[in-house]
């Protein structure tokens, strides 16, 4: 006797498959729904950064949430204190047929706690316009928090979701996140709404690199800035990533944002920049010959490798195809200081 396995149907969603951050600030509703949503999230204990003992516990399923899972709807519905039809309406969630058995919910955004800061991280809905939060971004926090020490004012340049930002205010008085991208300035915006505690302490601007800005203010400069050379920064149908596009070598934008930190810095500042330190086949070494020149104008600069080597062994290779004029090439954090 054989038995016939029918697949199941593929659930269908209606809702927002992605976060449209720019329409959700616009919506005092909706902005507040996303505030108590994030609460209430953080109050089930919702936080990456601590282990998860046992999965079946609601802190577990409200992390699945958080995560960008689906959950049935009334579970979803009981977790959050929110009815699906309000979270739909609001463009914070996607569902299946609620007429059909067992529908699903899932949010249009995962919600990236770390040691009590939150960050809004729109589901990816694809590539060119993803905005952007990864490992990398957390490697930043690990390389530079043992070199902090408190100050008054730090500025996170390209932020993104302002998940850095948001957890820089833990040792600075005042920060500011700047992107140039509309879909990012305004989930940055999110991030600074659902972090009530920060009580205006972050702020955040969409401007070019540090445009705007006073040079000389700052104790403190991050910077992620995209590295991948334009012609290998698109999707799989050929559309511009933004987040990655890092001008015609991929060297381009990374010098600006290095030399934009530099100039930021108040005296006995430090910036942190991560970046490719790439060799060209004719010995060329953009990063290197930049911190070079930063040196000879006073500052302090020291190239130290991120965890990518580790983590990624083939990277050198996956430089080299994307630019075939490159002979070597490390993922690095570059630190610069500036007298005191
Ligand atoms: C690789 S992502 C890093 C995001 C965030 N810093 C992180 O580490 O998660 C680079 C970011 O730089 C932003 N960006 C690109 N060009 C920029 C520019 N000219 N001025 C400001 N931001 C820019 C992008 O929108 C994107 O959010």
């Amino acid at each position: 006797m054989s038995a016939e396995v029918t697949p199941a149907p593929t659930p269908t969603w209606t809702g927002a498959t992605t976060l449209d951050s720019p329409t959700v600030l616009a919506h005092e509703r909706a902005r507040a729904d996303l505030r108590s949503i994030v609460e209430r999230l953080r109050e089930l204990g919702v936080d990456f950064g601590s282990p998860l003992a046992d999965p079946d516990t609601p802190r577990a399923r409200a992390m699945r949430l958080a995560g960008l899972d689906a959950l049935p709807a009334g579970e979803v519905e009981r977790l959050l204190g929110i009815t699906g039809d309000r979270l739909v309406a609001h463009g914070l969630a996607m569902r299946t047929d609620p007429d059909t058995q067992g529908p699903l919910l899932a949010l249009s955004f995962g919600v990236f706690t770390v040691r009590g800061i939150a960050a809004i991280l729109p589901r990816p809905a694809g590539e060119a316009d993803r905005v952007y939060l990864a490992n990398d971004t957390t490697w930043m926090l690990e390389l530079l928090w043992p070199r902090l020490r408190r100050g008054a004012r730090a500025v996170d340049l390209g932020a993104g979701t302002g998940f850095l930002a948001a957890s820089l205010t833990q040792r600075f008085d005042q920060v500011v996140a700047t992107d140039v991208h509309p879909a990012a300035a305004a989930t940055a915006r999110l991030t600074a709404l659902v972090n009530p505690q920060l009580a205006g302490r972050l702020h955040v601007v969409r401007a070019d690199i540090a445009a705007g800005l006073r040079p000389g203010a700052f104790d403190l400069v991050t910077a992620n800035p995209p590295w991948v050379p334009s012609a290998a920064a698109v999707d799989r149908d050929g559309r511009p990533v933004f987040y990655a596009d890092g001008g015609a070598t991929g060297f381009e934008l990374p010098l600006r944002f290095l030399h934009a930190a530099a100039d930021l810095l108040a005296p006995g500042g430090l910036a942190a920049v991560m970046c490719v330190d790439g060799t060209f086949t004719d010995g060329r070494r953009p990063v290197a010959a930049a911190c070079a020149q930063l040196d000879e104008d006073g500052f302090t600069t020291e190239i130290v490798p991120t965890p990518l080597a580790r983590s990624h062994p083939g990277f050198e290779e996956l430089a080299r195809n994307r630019l075939p004029s490159l002979a070597a090439a490390g993922h690095v954090c570059v630190f610069v200081t500036r007298p005191g």
